[in-house]
């Protein structure tokens, strides 16, 4: 393997600028680590299709489902550092699964290469609209009442939703069964149909569905009200101050991938979040959008590195992890 990977990178190097002139010469594969139709595959949908046109190159959506995003960034790891194989993260697939998951077989901070980051999603606490509460104190002692009878969805343990539910639970007191899944996409059909009871969820994947009647929404996980659900207030305002979560997003490339081609994809990356049709869709639901200094793989690198400093303790004071 590590013969192979040498060669591999001697070549990518040898070819050197005039590869990267080259570059994007074939489509690109953009992992996905969840289910189509949740909010990771939405953004790296809505991103990838304005970037691909940025490149003039297609580009390729493979999800890599399973073990909240360690099996795809794995895959993306050991791809061929050529510029061909990229892959869409966030803070828990690249950063906390980091202190949960003890036998990666993968170093998060050091095989993977930062490309951009990408917009944050606030987490909306949502239920199925057969859980009688008006608002999150009389949901707190709902939950507390009927722990027994309450079922949580998450993308697996380390998950953004997973996060949500640790600060949550912390916050609240409250303790409930969590059900992971492929995706939040998948999850949060299960919650309209009260199979599941309740999310803590990306506002990207439940904002549409509380739209449409079709969930309850208690609070948004942030220190101001979110501008496109300005009714929704912060879980402060609700009562439980201290769970300020955003899942904040970004793209990644295999170690070893050439600097000039980075350095496209992150031009192609800035250039789609400047769109003003992109921006508008991102807006909607919810999402923050960062600015192109912060975007930077140099600023996105050390951004990723602060968020391990903050998020390790936590972590490992949760007592969350899996041998
Ligand atoms: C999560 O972390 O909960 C995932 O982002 C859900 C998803 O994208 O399907």
């Amino acid at each position: 393997m590590l013969r192979r990977t040498a060669l591999i990178l001697l070549g990518v190097a040898a070819a050197g600028p005039a590869f990267a002139q080259a570059y994007p010469s074939k489509p690109i594969t953009m992992i996905v680590p969840f289910a189509a139709g949740g909010p990771t595959d939405v953004m790296a949908r809505i991103v990838g299709e304005r970037m691909s046109k940025e490149l003039s190159q297609q580009i390729i959506i493979d999800n890599v489902a399973g073990a909240a995003g360690t099996i795809a960034m794995g895959k993306l790891a050991r791809s061929t550092p050529d510029g061909y194989t990229i892959g869409i993260g966030h803070l828990g697939t690249n950063v906390v699964n980091g202190s949960i998951y003890k036998n990666l077989n993968y170093d998060l901070q050091n095989d993977l290469a930062p490309i951009a980051r990408l917009p944050s999603n606030p987490l909306l606490v949502v239920t199925s609209n057969q859980i009688p509460a008006k608002d999150l104190k009389e949901l707190v002692a709902y939950l507390k009442a009927n722990a027994d009878k309450i079922s949580g969805g998450t993308a697996g343990m380390g998950s953004g939703s997973h996060i949500g539910v640790l600060a949550f639970f912390a916050a609240t007191g409250t303790n409930y069964q969590l059900v992971p899944y492929r995706g939040t996409g998948p999850a949060v059909q299960d919650l309209i149909a009260n199979q599941i009871q309740i999310m803590i969820d990306q506002s990207s994947n439940s904002l549409p569905h509380i739209r449409a009647g079709k969930l309850k929404v208690y609070a948004v996980t942030a220190k101001e009200r979110n501008a496109a659900a300005p009714d929704v207030p912060t879980t402060a305002e609700a009562g439980f101050p201290g769970i300020e979560v955003a899942i904040w997003h970004g793209l990644w490339a295999p170690k070893g991938t050439p600097p000039e081609i980075i350095a496209k994809l992150n031009a192609a990356a800035i250039v789609a979040l400047r769109d003003p049709e992109i921006r508008r869709k991102l807006e909607d639901l919810g999402q923050d959008i960062p600015t192109p200094e912060q975007m930077a793989p140099a600023a996105f690198t050390a951004y990723q590195k602060a968020e391990v400093a903050k998020w390790t303790p936590i972590i490992e004071k949760a007592g969350v992890k899996i041998e």
